[in-house]
């Protein structure tokens, strides 16, 4: 019975078809030997020219930033890679940064307790680097590459498929470099009730300005953590006291989207990891960005479609009041759908929110002014920007990583294609770098 009326469904399908094709039969255009017709079509781009400013030939990098004196800087996750942060030293090549001995090798990234894999807890030197974040020169600070570590490498497990062991003290940490000497100055970890073992630092910005409320006059840091086993959410620093605390862990607006099928080059996507079963891209919160007024923080998870933003008063405010964590909820706006998933943000002096969309090739804005998202900048060269940095020279700048094609999601197959890039578009209505935060 049942195979019987599959069977019928088969053939009234056939019939279906073939009717339709007889039916547009005398409507089919052949391509036209005219000159003067030419169907429309999406040539894939728009925006300002993209122009190539670096070549990857060795590993494939995630964050960026750049200097005001022009310097580039990379970081890449590790894993197997030598170095874990980098500076660009001509169109082809990079070097580790500061220098090699910071850059643990890849034998001490990680330790073994009681059989358990954990990442390494040495708070001195570089584990895995993901973001990495410049504030310029101030009446305390010198101009500042800030090292976010998340102390959680990709290591193989016994049957050589990568896995990330989980977090121990001393081993997630934010770093203070001073670029005027390329010197470790200041080094930041967290408590374990504020890291947890399954955390993962992803993104950090920063307010330095002296008379922000709730802060001990030494400026503050957002960092962004989107542990894909579940617990994302925002863990804030005091840059003077060095305390730390939780906002919006597992908010709803944090989470990450449900069974979400994003499309990348036109392709739909599943995530395939080696030895486990076919699933969805899978990560909450991500790309973050503050106002020139450090009032309104925007963020969002990365696989979804929705922006949102929450005041910075919110994040600010300490456990001392019982009520911080009801308030922070109470307070996130929800500006809605965008068009796409997005991964990291920036901003710039005029307080556009620019997001990176892998599904759309494409850098995207929103503006507080209208409320809307609008498009900026889109070309097929733009395979998964990773990381962008807005540079004193008006440019946005992003590391192009071709993500979606890494053996991890790929049933282990390395589908990139070297090199990978660093991109430049110039900012729309003379943009530039965000400095009102750092006085
Ligand atoms: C398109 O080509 C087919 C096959 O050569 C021909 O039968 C048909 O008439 C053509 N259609 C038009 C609109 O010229
Ligand atoms: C139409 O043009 C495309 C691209 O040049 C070619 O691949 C295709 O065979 C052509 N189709 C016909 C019916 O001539
Ligand atoms: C692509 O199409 C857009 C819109 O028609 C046009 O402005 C742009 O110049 C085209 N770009 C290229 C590279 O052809
Ligand atoms: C770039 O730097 C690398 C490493 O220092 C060197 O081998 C290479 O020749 C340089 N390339 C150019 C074009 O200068
Ligand atoms: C690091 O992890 C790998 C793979 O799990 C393991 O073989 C190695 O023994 C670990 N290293 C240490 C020092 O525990
Ligand atoms: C951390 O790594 C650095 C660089 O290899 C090394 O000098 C230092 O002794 C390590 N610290 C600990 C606690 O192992
Ligand atoms: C950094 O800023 C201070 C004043 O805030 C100034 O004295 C110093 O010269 C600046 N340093 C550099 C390298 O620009
Ligand atoms: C480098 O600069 C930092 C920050 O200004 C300072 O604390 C440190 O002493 C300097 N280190 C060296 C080696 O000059
Ligand atoms: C919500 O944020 C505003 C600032 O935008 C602040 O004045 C207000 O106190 C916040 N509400 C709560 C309940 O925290
Ligand atoms: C805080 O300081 C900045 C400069 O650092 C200034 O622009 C702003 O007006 C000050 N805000 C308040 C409330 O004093």
């Amino acid at each position: 019975m049942l195979l019987q009326s599959c069977v019928a469904a088969l053939t009234l399908g056939l019939a279906a078809h073939a009717q339709e094709v007889i039916a547009t039969a005398g409507l089919i255009q052949n391509n036209s030997t005219s000159a003067s017709t030419r169907l429309r079509y999406d040539n894939g781009t728009y925006g300002p020219a993209i122009e190539e400013v670096h070549y990857y030939y060795d590993q494939w990098p995630i964050g960026i930033a750049v200097a005001s004196d022009g310097r580039i800087f990379t970081t890449y996750t590790r894993g197997d890679y030598d170095y874990t942060l980098g500076v660009i030293v001509n169109e082809t090549a990079e070097a580790p940064y500061p220098n090699a001995a910071l850059n643990l090798s890849p034998d001490q990234l990680n330790t073994t307790w009681n059989g358990i894999p954990f990442g390494s807890s040495n708070s001195t030197a570089f584990i895995s680097v993901q973001a990495v974040y410049i504030t310029p020169n101030t009446s305390t600070r010198p101009e500042t590459l800030w090292v976010v570590d998340t102390g959680r490498p990709t290591v193989h497990n016994a049957q050589g498929e990568p896995s990330m062991p989980y977090a121990v003290p001393g081993g997630p940490k934010l770093m203070a470099i001073s670029l005027a000497n390329d010197t470790i100055y200041e080094t930041f970890t967290f408590p374990a009730d504020v890291h947890y073992p399954d955390s993962y630092l992803n993104d950090v910005r920063f307010d330095l300005r002296a008379n922000v409320s709730g802060t001990s006059g030494s400026g503050y840091a957002i960092l962004v953590d989107s542990s894909n086993e579940g617990r994302p959410g925002f863990i804030m620093l005091d840059l003077g006291t060095g305390e730390s605390w939780r906002r919006l862990t597992q908010d709803r607006s944090v989470l990450r989207g449900d069974e979400d099928v994003p499309v990348y080059q036109g392709h739909t996507f599943y995530f395939r990891q080696k030895g486990s079963p076919t699933g969805w891209q899978q990560e909450g919160l991500d790309g973050i960005q503050l106002t020139p007024d450090g009032k309104t923080l925007y963020y969002s998870p990365l696989s979804t479609s929705r922006l949102y933003s929450i005041p910075t008063v919110n994040l600010r405010e300490r456990d001392t009041n019982p009520l911080a964590e009801l308030n922070a909820r109470a307070n996130v706006s929800d500006h809605g759908q965008r068009g796409g998933d997005a991964n990291g943000f920036e901003g710039d002096s005029n307080g556009l929110i620019y997001q990176l969309m892998p599904t759309q090739n494409a850098i995207f804005y929103y503006d507080q002014a209208d409320g809307q998202t609008h498009p900026f900048v889109r070309d097929p060269r733009i395979i998964w920007p990773d990381g962008a940095s807005i540079g004193a020279d008006g440019y946005i700048y992003m590391n192009i990583n071709q993500l979606p094609y890494q053996p991890d999601w790929n049933n282990g197959v390395d589908q990139r294609q070297h090199p990978g890039a660093i991109l430049r578009a110039k900012l729309p209505n003379g943009g530039t770098k965000v400095t009102s935060l750092y006085a």
